[in-house]
């Protein structure tokens, strides 16, 4: 099917100001193509696995997830995602079938199957793959507790997984909960990336994570760092955005990314699509942003 034209936007042409709405994105395509790649990230000196984590909800975990994901894989890395919430949210927008009954994360946890089995590959990007997540998912957390070495299960498939694959990437999207499907992801996990939603109370519950992450690193994986806080669903109209940055900054100066990701409504759209925002609307500022970031994280972990 020929894509319809997109609406004109005029730029610069009158007297006016241009207006700062992104354009209206394509929506036409039943199935996005795959997005091409450049090479153009620098690789990480070995893989690297980044958990996303923050136990409190809707702050923006899977969208920067997914985004960092698609973004890496777009500037030509290799990256895994697994979908480690049953809501499958990731998933989803990756435009990766996970109705109930397909195998991925549950599979790999409860009756260890290998990652490289159920691991299918996303339009979004070349080289990006994901270990889907079904509703299934919501009873590991019940029927994890009566099994040996319950926190390692993640961490022992992705162990194997690497001996025979090298992602640059492998990126964990966590519940909004700091139970054993979390836990996992922590011990599985060289490096934890937290996303705060620039808000009132933002770092309310970050206190708590913190100590999660200080018994996880003396009890069961002394590799985890905390390496780095994403601001989300910043608002530049407003003076508590300013603030809320502000206060995080203070208490994560090393971690905390030059680059925020805006409150935009292209990146809210995209996932109803099957889509990152990478795609489904690549010069937005949210798609912006994501590329941004995606470069700092890859120029950090160039570096060593
Ligand atoms: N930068 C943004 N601008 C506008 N909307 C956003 C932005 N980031 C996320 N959202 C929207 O906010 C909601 C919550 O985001 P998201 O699902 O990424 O959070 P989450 O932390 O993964 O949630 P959960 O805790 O349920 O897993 C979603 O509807 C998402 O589309
Ligand atoms: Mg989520």
């Amino acid at each position: 099917m020929e894509p319809e034209p997109r609406p004109r936007v005029e730029l610069f042409e009158g007297p006016e100001v241009p207006p700062i709405a992104d354009p209206e994105p394509d929506v036409s395509r039943e199935t996005p193509p795959t997005a091409a790649a450049t090479a153009t990230l620098p690789r990480p000196t070995h893989t690297r696995v980044i958990v996303i984590a923050n136990q409190k909800g809707g702050v923006g975990k899977t969208t920067t997830a997914v985004n960092i994901a698609a973004a890496l894989a777009q500037g030509g890395l290799r990256v895994l995602l697994i979908d480690v919430d049953p809501q499958g949210n990731a998933s989803t927008a990756l435009g990766v079938d996970h109705r109930e009954g397909i195998r991925g994360t549950y599979e790999v946890l409860l009756d260890r199957d290998a990652i490289a089995w159920h691991a299918v590959a996303s339009g979004e990007a070349p080289n990006l793959l994901v270990l889907p997540a079904t509703i299934d998912l919501a009873a590991a957390e019940l029927d994890l507790v009566a099994v040996a070495g319950r926190e390692r299960r993640l961490a022992d498939a992705l162990d194997a997984y690497l001996r025979d694959h090298e992602p640059d990437y492998v990126i964990l999207d966590c519940p909004p909960s700091l139970g054993l499907l979390t836990l996992n992801g922590l011990v599985a996990a060289t490096e934890i990336l937290i996303p705060i939603q620039t808000e009132y109370y933002a770092l309310e519950g970050v206190s708590q994570l913190m100590r999660t992450i200080d018994l996880v690193t003396q009890n069961l994986n002394d590799h985890l760092q905390l390496s780095t806080v994403i601001l989300t669903m910043y608002d530049a109209r407003t003076r508590l955005s300013a603030q809320v940055a502000d206060e995080v900054r203070r208490h994560f100066p090393e971690q905390t990314l030059a680059t925020v990701v805006p409150r935009s409504v292209r990146i809210a759209e995209a996932p109803s699509y099957g889509q990152t925002v990478m795609t489904y609307h690549a010069q937005s500022a949210g798609a912006e942003a994501y590329r941004a970031i995606a470069r700092e994280i890859a120029e950090r972990g160039a570096r060593g």
